[in-house]
């Protein structure tokens, strides 16, 4: 991974919009800035109107002025391609570029987010907008990074996009034979004889195909990749030494395989927007920098925004108590982040986003949380030498899109909630102190003792292999309910379900029984079941625990373990509550320096730790107060 260029250290700072404010006010926010330990700042992200405000016609006057102030300033600058926001005459010129809902409704104007990747004129747009920027400012002193775009995330459901779906499908399956088998395409006469009858998934009447619609996401992704690609092309062509990257975003309606794109990035760079006000905002930072991490290959990533002073939940927006930026901070940057940055740096006057809040609040400087800002940005230059090392572990959490996004499908077994899933298994070890990797099913295992696969219901023949392996070189793995209970192409592995692994657990599935809501499931000694179980048929494998009670599955094997060349296959049939988890990993001896509440991180000789709880508390020698943070010695 490469890193912003001339930034030392720590990355701090956020999104900047000087074209909303007056030239007077850019003096001003350079100075505070400076006060505030800022270093880099994102700008230009949705300027695309005001630096093209009529076809062909220019203006780099402002951009030219506030770059240059921001290097006299000695602040670097991640200079963004303007294309997640094109202008009203490029939408009224090209209609067909706007994004087309799955309910074949055209969307407007008047947002973001409006564009249509697969229209040939909105990618010619960015190309020429992108290469503008890159002409006039690859070699500017104050460029530290390039940013392409924001939060690639807006699908489409247009003709332009179902003719892309076509080209990508024939070079995937290359004959309709081959699409229609791996579709199951006789099933409700949904054969296909001519590659133009393939449609995107828009609405339809009943169930879609779940074959369908999973490659239409992986295509999606693809697609969003390709004009991504061709913007970083333009602008590693004008300035070679530059890191290009564009900021992740986290939710099930973004159709990107970060797995992927994470090798076309320079940087893998987040933006984290916990969605719940309680610690489970904290769960989820830390989930979203161990994700982010891992995406990096291990290395060092960058927090690119987050909220300064709130924390957004279904319904509304919750302050962040004083300390809580800071620690929310020093979870990413305690797992890889190197610095922390922030949506945005000026709070907006006007617009939709006037009362997100941000570095610099409406009421300027002498604010509680400018105060705090300031304070936070300033100790980072203390730290930085403390971050050199990996974040180390043995332990790794599958992370599968095709698992998410096929378990979106209203056609399950019952409702799977596989984000929560995963969440469930990264927030039980965090509790325990221990800090997961996460990998692709497919991925590499090889530096792992302990892999855990929480209901990766897709599971291609390459990701079995990848386990089966694993697991005979002596790996641990613990896979849970409907782990591989279809392949890459959503078609049922037969005969006890489990990638077709029944030997490496040593079980067969035979039966899916979905429970009753708020009916747990009592397992003998070990907690409770949810919502799913399974019949468990015993091939070989010793019975761990068993249901207590159920119509089918009393006294019938519940979590079960297996021998398997040098290693093991735990398996786990049912949607265990928290409590049996912890028990199980109490069982496997995984456990860290950490507790609930205490985020504790060690790399190389330093030890981060994260107070998340009222009260002091005491890791080793280092006494942290009531949430706060510290950067310590380890202890010998
Ligand atoms: C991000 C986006 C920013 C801003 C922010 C508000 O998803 O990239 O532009 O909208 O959300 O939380």
């Amino acid at each position: 991974m490469h890193w912003p260029k001339g930034v030392d250290g720590l990355s701090y700072g956020g999104d900047y919009n000087p074209e909303q404010w007056p030239e007077e006010t850019w003096d001003d926010d350079v100075m505070l800035m400076r006060e505030a330990g800022v270093n880099l700042v994102s700008v230009g992200v949705f300027s695309w109107a005001r630096l093209e405000p009529r076809p062909g016609e220019y203006d780099f006057g402002w951009l030219d002025t506030v770059l240059g102030k921001l290097h006299d300033g000695g602040i670097g600058v991640n200079l963004a391609t303007p294309t997640a926001s094109p202008p009203p005459w490029f939408t009224l010129a090209h209609p067909d570029a706007l994004n087309t809902r799955p309910d074949g409704v055209r969307q407007v104007h008047g947002s973001r987010d409006t564009y249509d990747v697969c229209a040939p004129a909105y990618r010619e747009a960015s190309r020429t907008i992108a290469a503008k920027l890159a002409e006039r400012y690859g070699d500017h002193p104050a460029l530290a990074m390039w940013h392409v775009h924001n939060e690639y995330g807006s699908a489409t459901y247009s003709a332009h996009a179902e003719r892309a779906f076509r080209v990508w499908l024939q070079a995937k399956y290359e004959t309709l034979d081959a699409l229609n088998d791996a579709w199951w395409g006789s099933f409700w006469s949904q054969h296909y004889s001519e590659w133009d009858q393939v449609l995107a998934p828009r609405a339809t009447q009943y169930l879609h195909n779940p074959a369908h619609e999973l490659d239409f996401k992986r295509f999606t992704s693809d697609a969003m990749l390709e004009h991504y690609k061709e913007q970083r092309d333009l602008l590693r062509a004008a300035s070679p030494d530059v890191p290009i990257t564009t900021n992740f975003v986290f939710g099930q309606w973004v159709p990107v395989d970060h797995w992927k794109w994470a090798s076309e990035v320079d940087l893998v760079a987040f933006d984290s927007y916990p969605s719940a006000p309680d610690e489970r905002a904290e769960q989820q930072s830390a989930l979203h920098a161990d994700l982010s991490r891992s995406w990096a290959g291990g290395g060092d990533w960058l927090l690119m925004e987050q909220a300064a002073a709130s924390v957004h939940s279904h319904d509304g927006a919750i302050a962040k108590a004083p300390g809580r930026m800071a620690r929310h901070s020093m979870i990413h940057i305690s797992r890889g982040s190197k610095g922390a940055m922030f949506f945005q740096w000026r709070a907006g006057r006007g617009g939709a986003e006037q009362w997100h809040s941000a570095l610099l609040p409406h009421a300027g400087k002498n604010t509680r949380m400018f105060r705090e800002v300031a304070e936070f940005g300033n100790t980072l230059p203390g730290i930085a030498h403390t971050v050199a090392d990996p974040v180390e572990t043995d332990v790794a959490i599958l992370w599968s899109p095709d698992s998410w996004w096929a378990t979106a499908g209203k056609h399950l077994p019952a409702p799977i909630d596989y984000l929560e899933n995963v969440a469930q298994i990264h927030r039980v070890l965090r509790d325990r102190g221990v800090v997961a990797d996460f990998v692709a099913p497919e991925g590499d295992l090889s530096k792992y003792t302990t892999v855990i696969a929480p209901t990766t219901y897709v599971l291609s023949r390459a990701g079995a292999e990848n386990l089966r392996w694993f697991t005979a070189g002596g790996g641990r793995l613990v896979a849970s309910y409907l782990t591989g209970a279809v392949d890459e192409h959503c078609q049922v592995w037969l005969d006890g379900y489990l990638g077709g692994m029944t030997d490496l657990f040593g079980i067969r599935v035979t039966e899916h029984l979905p429970q009753p809501a708020g009916e747990p499931r009592a397992l003998w000694n070990f907690g409770a079941a949810e919502r799913f179980c399974e019949l468990v048929e015993l091939r070989g494998a010793q019975c761990v625990t068993q249901y207590a009670s159920g119509d089918v599955i009393e006294n019938q094997p519940a979590v079960t373990v297996n021998p398997f060349g040098e290693g093991e296959a735990w398996y786990v049939s049912c949607k265990l509550v928290d409590e049996a988890w912890d028990r199980l990993f109490e069982e496997l001896k995984l456990s860290g320096p950490g507790r609930p509440g205490l985020d504790v991180v060690d790399r190389g000789p330093w030890r981060f730790i994260v107070n998340h709880t009222e009260k002091e508390e005491q890791v080793g020698n280092v006494i942290v107060p009531a949430g706060s943070w510290a950067v310590d010695k380890k202890q010998p």
